[in-house]
């Protein structure tokens, strides 16, 4: 165990095999937050549950199907992306550079990228940092294509896990943050994480972030809404969640998914809509509530973007903008950022 290790007692650091191992908060600290967070979230007079926690096992699995939808373009497009800049990207890479990805990589975009690595490297290093344990089980498919490859995964949110890595070694970081999660952030809290991974960046590290463009509202709502109701059951899967984990009584068919493009806000606005009159008892988290017939339990924004508000988003949160990939029809951008010096 390593010094740093050591000095971190919120971490306990799992060995897995040879190749992987992973760093987990103490639960019951992760617990305890959940329950807090639900506490007050619910708690409020506009009711609302972060979307980082629609990621427990079952909600990484739909969101996998997700990618897969035919609405759902972004996958689809970025991975296009990333196809074609691959090249391109291992030119910026001019000593060698290890894999750090907000999120846990079970897909063929980080496969993409551990490829061109492993083209110019002898030796590959992978860090996923995810909230979700989904990332061992990401972890141990990715070693069957790539059998050189160690992972050290750390299972906490991406600021904390950045942290934790920024005291880790000397290591030159490539981090990738893909999918658009970004947007996921409203805009204030986006540029604070943006600056916040500015601070755990050296100066030789690169940052690839993924960003969906604003576009056509009708594409837009039909990512969000699919025919096959697959983005419904990912959105209902947080209040199973809520019941499996603080011991809560949901019923599920009492909600129902609603989402919509806010065309001035430029976001897809998603919320759980209860049904009926109803009262909810979340004992682990000290909390009854409740709700009225079309109440909304607001669950996520998805932000759009502009190419002249990535450029000024990045130029304020203190990155140089090393180059910007768009597919051929400019729904979605790839940015690689560097910490201006
Ligand atoms: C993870 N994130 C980028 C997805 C998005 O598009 O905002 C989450 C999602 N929610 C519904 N569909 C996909």
């Amino acid at each position: 165990m390593s010094k740093t290790i050591q000095k971190n007692l919120n971490y306990k650091k799992y060995f897995v095999n040879s190749n992987l191992c992973y760093f987990k908060l103490n639960s019951s600290k992760s617990e305890k937050s959940f329950a807090d967070e639900i506490h007050f979230s619910l708690n409020q007079k506009s009711k609302f549950i972060s979307p980082k926690f629609f990621y427990d096992h079952k909600g990484s699995e739909l969101f996998e199907q997700i990618c897969n939808l035919p609405e759902y373009y972004p996958t689809r497009i970025e991975i296009g992306i990333l196809k074609k800049l691959k090249n391109e990207l291992a030119n910026y890479l001019n000593d060698s550079f290890r894999l750090v990805e907000l999120g846990s990589g079970s897909s063929i975009k980080t496969r993409i990228i551990l490829d061109m690595l492993s083209q110019i490297q002898d030796h590959v290093e992978y860090f996923p940092i995810d909230i979700s344990e989904i990332l061992t089980t990401s972890s141990k498919l990715l070693q069957e294509d790539f059998s050189k490859l160690h992972t050290t995964g750390i299972i906490d949110t991406y600021e904390s896990g950045l942290e934790f890595l920024k005291n880790y070694d000397n290591g030159n970081n490539l981090i990738i943050f893909l999918g658009s999660s970004f947007g996921n952030f409203s805009p204030d809290e986006g540029k604070e994480f943006l600056k916040k991974v500015n601070l755990t960046m050296k100066n030789n590290d690169l940052f690839l972030i993924g960003l969906d463009l604003v576009k056509n509202k009708i594409i837009l709502e039909n990512a969000y809404n699919d025919s096959q109701g697959i983005t419904a059951r990912f959105n209902l899967n947080v209040l199973s969640r809520i019941n499996d984990e603080l011991s809560a009584d949901f019923n599920l068919d009492n909600f129902s998914h609603y989402s919509l493009y806010n065309e001035s806000e430029q976001r897809i606005e998603m919320y759980l809509k209860s049904l009926l009159n109803q009262s909810i008892i979340i004992p682990k988290a000290n909390l009854s509530l409740t709700l009225e017939k079309n109440e909304l339990i607001h669950t996520e924004y998805s932000y759009k973007y502009t190419l002249s508000q990535i450029r000024e988003l990045m130029f304020q949160t203190g990155f140089s903008i090393e180059n910007i990939w768009l597919d051929e029809n400019k729904q979605f951008a790839l940015t690689l950022i560097s910490k201006n010096i």
